[in-house]
Order: structure tokens, then sequence, then C-alpha cells
């Protein structure tokens, strides 16, 4: 397998305050990030702002300050958001930086030169609100808002040129577009004959954009400019060792909103430029509140800031990952919040701590035992732990996250099992080597698992990591050292009431 993992986020619009939602797709790619750093692989995580276009030119606008400097008050929220949830982003890429306005430009004329852009004049109905052109089908719909006349000169991209490449490329790559059910949208979408893309809006009606370099009248259409931040960031055309380690990119995660500006706009025009393919797209489901679609006007956005003021990053990092089943929609609810985290982290995972810690310190002299001769029931817990970073790897690769999430907690579960059975606080008054054993046994499972929950849980995993003395975050079994010394913590994961 290669070892270059690069992995990235939409670019989200700048003129939006950060949600939950977009704290999802971050995270998500956060704990890959991270998941790949740690078994070894050179990684690079990619987020940032889509800051042209019509939509930020009226926010700036309403609030009577130009656009740029909208921008500049809108992207520390979203830094500061990924400060708080932890994210370990290499790099934070905005549209109206200089690096990118170059590669947008370069990018427009090697389509230019390969015969891919024309200018034609258009006349159709156009969506402000969604900032293209739509048909007399979809203005009927009643999905569109702000729907206008518009008779315009446009320069187009080809993109009806390179469908059938894009359709055997799909074929031919199970992995490019997932999950299955995604890559048959697009298949399905495939088989209508493909429009070309007007790629350009004229300065008349919006300036707020990447000028053309083959015309000053025009800008870039948003989307065109935006795609290209994912080549942007790794070199493309400044440094041709970076890029060509970096490229094609392994995933690019978006939500399902945004697939066919990702899986159709974007390869049709990396085939134009003769540039490699993604290895693969991704596209998650929704969260949903309850029932409903998260909207501005429905007042239902959760804001991620107040969740982890109120109950710490880790466990919201944690509840995300183990709630969505990747692929599909997924309901947010202030009660099953509150039950995941009393069930898996308070119950299960804090408990094992907290047992095994207080033992330890009350028998030992804080100090951790030696393990001794192993007997059976020891062997299937070293045995069960060995076996499970190899399942967590197969399925990450899988993108079955919930499930990874869930064998680990079933190991703790096992482990906490265990702690019953041999029962060491009983055990400790007859044969103080043996409940000596069980101990280091535990503690080094609950070692594993805290290392295996890392990318998820990056704060609360290394304090309890640290409380156990734990120098080594290696997989393999064993590596607790008799006679180090516990420390104090603080409880990791208090229930909520
Ligand atoms: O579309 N559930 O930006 P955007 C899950 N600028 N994910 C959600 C979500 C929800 N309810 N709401 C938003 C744009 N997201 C463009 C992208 S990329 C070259 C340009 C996430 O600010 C999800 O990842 O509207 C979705 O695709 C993204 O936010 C859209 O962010
Ligand atoms: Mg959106």
């Amino acid at each position: 397998m290669k070892n270059y993992f690069y992995i990235t986020t939409p670019i989200y619009y700048v003129n939006d305050k950060p949600h939950i939602g977009h704290a999802y797709t971050t995270i998500l790619a956060d704990v890959l990030a991270r998941y790949n750093r740690n078994i070894g692989r050179k990684t690079f995580f990619l987020t940032g702002l889509d800051e042209h276009g019509q939509k930020v030119q009226q926010a700036a606008e309403e609030n009577g300050i130009d656009p740029k400097k909208h921008c500049d008050q809108m992207a520390p929220r979203f830094n500061e958001l990924w400060k708080k949830l932890h994210i370990s982003n290499d790099d934070f890429i905005r549209t109206t930086e200089e690096r990118h306005q170059k590669v947008v430009k370069e990018f427009l004329q090697i389509v230019m030169d390969n015969g891919d852009i024309y200018e034609a004049e258009y006349e159709g109905l156009y969506s402000v609100s969604e900032e293209r052109f739509i048909t007399e089908k979809e203005a009927e719909s009643g999905e569109f808002r702000d729907i206008k006349k518009l008779k315009e000169k446009n320069y187009f991209f080809k993109m009806s040129k390179y469908q059938q490449d894009l359709i055997e490329h799909i074929e031919s790559n199970p992995n490019f577009i997932q999950p299955e059910h995604r890559k048959n949208e697009i298949l399905g979408f495939l088989r209508q004959p493909l429009n070309d893309l007007c790629i350009s809006r004229p300065k008349s009606r919006l300036s707020w954009g990447i000028e053309l370099p083959f015309d000053s009248d025009y800008v870039t259409y948003v989307w065109f400019d935006a795609l290209i931040n994912y080549i942007t960031a790794v070199g493309f055309k400044e440094d041709k060792d970076q890029f060509d380690s970096w490229w094609p990119v392994s995933y690019h995660l978006i939500g399902k909103d945004i697939l066919t500006t990702h899986a159709v706009y974007w390869p049709t025009m990396l085939l134009s430029a003769g540039i490699q393919l993604p290895q693969s797209i991704f596209a998650h489901g929704w969260w949903l509140m309850g029932e409903s679609k998260m909207s501005k006007s429905l007042g239902n956005v959760i804001n991620p800031m107040d969740l982890i003021d109120d109950y710490g990053v880790d466990p919201v990092r944690y509840y995300l990952m183990r709630e969505m089943v990747l692929g599909h929609d997924s309901s947010f609810t202030m009660e099953s919040f509150i039950q995941r985290y009393n069930s898996d982290l308070a119950n299960d995972f804090g408990n094992l701590l907290s047992r095994v810690s207080t033992l330890i310190k009350k028998n030992y002299d804080a100090r951790i035992p030696e393990p001794g001769d192993y007997l059976e029931s020891d062997i299937q817990i070293k045995m069960k732990g060995e076996s499970l970073s190899s399942q967590i790897e197969i399925l990450i690769a899988d993108m079955r996250l919930n499930e990874a999430i869930e064998e680990i907690m079933q190991y703790i579960r096992t482990v906490n099992k265990y702690m019953e059975d041999n029962a060491p606080w009983k055990l400790v008054k007859e044969d103080k080597i043996a409940a000596g054993r069980v101990l280091y046994i535990a503690g080094e499972a609950l070692r594993l698992s805290a290392v295996l929950l890392s990318p998820v849980m990056p704060h609360r995993t290394s304090i309890l990591l640290d409380a156990l003395s734990a120098r080594d975050t290696d997989i393999s079994w064993g590596k607790l050292i008799p006679g180090d010394i516990l420390k104090d913590h603080e409880p990791l994961f208090p229930r909520i009431k």
C-alpha cells in the first residue's frame, strides 16, 4: 500500500457560521488522518474556506463591508472551532490566497489551451441562490429561490467531451465513488447527456471572484475555482516532488449535497487538464435534528461550541463517530448523546480505568504489578487484544468507523467481564501475585484500547495513558512496565445525570 495518505474536507462557505455538520466532516477527516499517522503513513490533512462567489459578496454587502474584509472576519471562527475540536489539519486553505488564485489561472489556461473552453451566448433561467443556470423543470420544482431570466455571453467548459471517459473510469475503479449507492446515483445521472459547464460570470453582475486569465471582463464560476483548492495545497505547478507524492488524493470527504460537483465536474476538469483522478470520493449522509433537516431557517442548528462547553470535546467526537453509519443519514438527539456517553464512556471505559487504578493504588503502592505466568483466561484477553488492531485496520479501510469503535468497546466489555470473573478485589486478600497478574492484564488491555481509540478521543486517551504511565503507544501486547507508578487523574468520564 502507498505510504502516503492525503485527505480533504470540503472547503466551507465563509458566509455561514460553522455548525455541527461542518464539525462532523472535519472530525471524520481528523480521525482518519490521526489513524493513518498512528500506523506510520505520511499524512496530509487539508481543510479550508470557499471565499468567492455571489453568496459571499451578498453577505458582505449586507454587512456594509468589502468581501475580503468580510472573509477575514469570518475565517477565525472556523479556525477557532477547529482548535477547540483538536483538529490536526496540516494546512488551512482560503481561496482568496495568492497561491490559489495563481493555480486557478494556470489551470484555466491549460484547459483553454487544450481547446476545452469556448464562448457562447446563453439565455436561460438563473438561480441566484444556487449560482447556476437551471432548467425549466428545476424552476418548476420549487426548490430554487431567486430565479431570474438571464441572457449572457459566457465561457463554457466542454464537460460533455469527457462523459464517456468518466463513466469508464467509474466502472473500472469500484472505490472511486463511495459508498456504492452514491456511485450508482452518479452512473444514473451520467446516463443522460451531460451539458457543458458555464464557468464564467461577467463582472458587471458579479465581481467577487478570480479573473479569467484570457478575459478580464469575467471572473471564474465559484465551483470551478473552489475544487482546484485540492491541488493548490499540495503544490500543483509549484513543487513537482511534493505534488507527485500526495496526488492523487486518498479521500475527498464530502456530504451528499455536493456529490455532483465532486464526482462529475471535478473529474472532468482533471481529465481535461491531464491530471490523475482522485483515488476516492466519499460522500457521507446527513445529520438530522431528530427527524428534520438541520437548517438556519428552522432554527434547529446545533452549535458545536455549546455542546463542547457542556460535555467536553472528546465525548462529542465519540458520539458523532460512533453513531453515524457512514453513507447513511443519522439523527442527532440529546437523549441518544447522553445515553451513549453514560453507557459506553462512563460505564464501560471509565469504569475499567477507575477499577484498575484504584486497586493498584490501594494494594500495590500504585506500582504496576508483575504479570507472571499467564493462565488460560489471561491468554484469551491477550490474543483478543492482539487481533483487535488488524480487525480495526480492515474496518477503517472499509470506512466502517462505527463498527471499528464498537469492536473496541466490545473488547473493553470483555475485559470488564474478565475483571468480574477474577474479582481481583477479593483475590488480592488470598493471593496477591495472582491478583497482580489480573490487574496487569486488565491494565494492558486498557492501554491497548486507549491507543486504538486515540484518533477518536485524542485528549482523554492521552490523560488515560499518562495515568497508566504508559510510555509506549505501540499496539503490540505487553508494553506496560511493571514497577511504573500510576499517576493521579481527574475522573475521565463522570456520569451525566
Ligand atoms: O458546499 N450533516 O460548503 P458548505 C452532515 N463551499 N454534514 C453536513 C451537514 C449536515 N447536516 N451540513 C453541512 C460547500 N455538512 C462548498 C464546498 S468544496 C470544493 C466546496 C457538511 O459550507 C458536509 O460536508 O455548504 C457538506 O458537504 C458541507 O458541510 C457543505 O458545506
Ligand atoms: Mg451548503
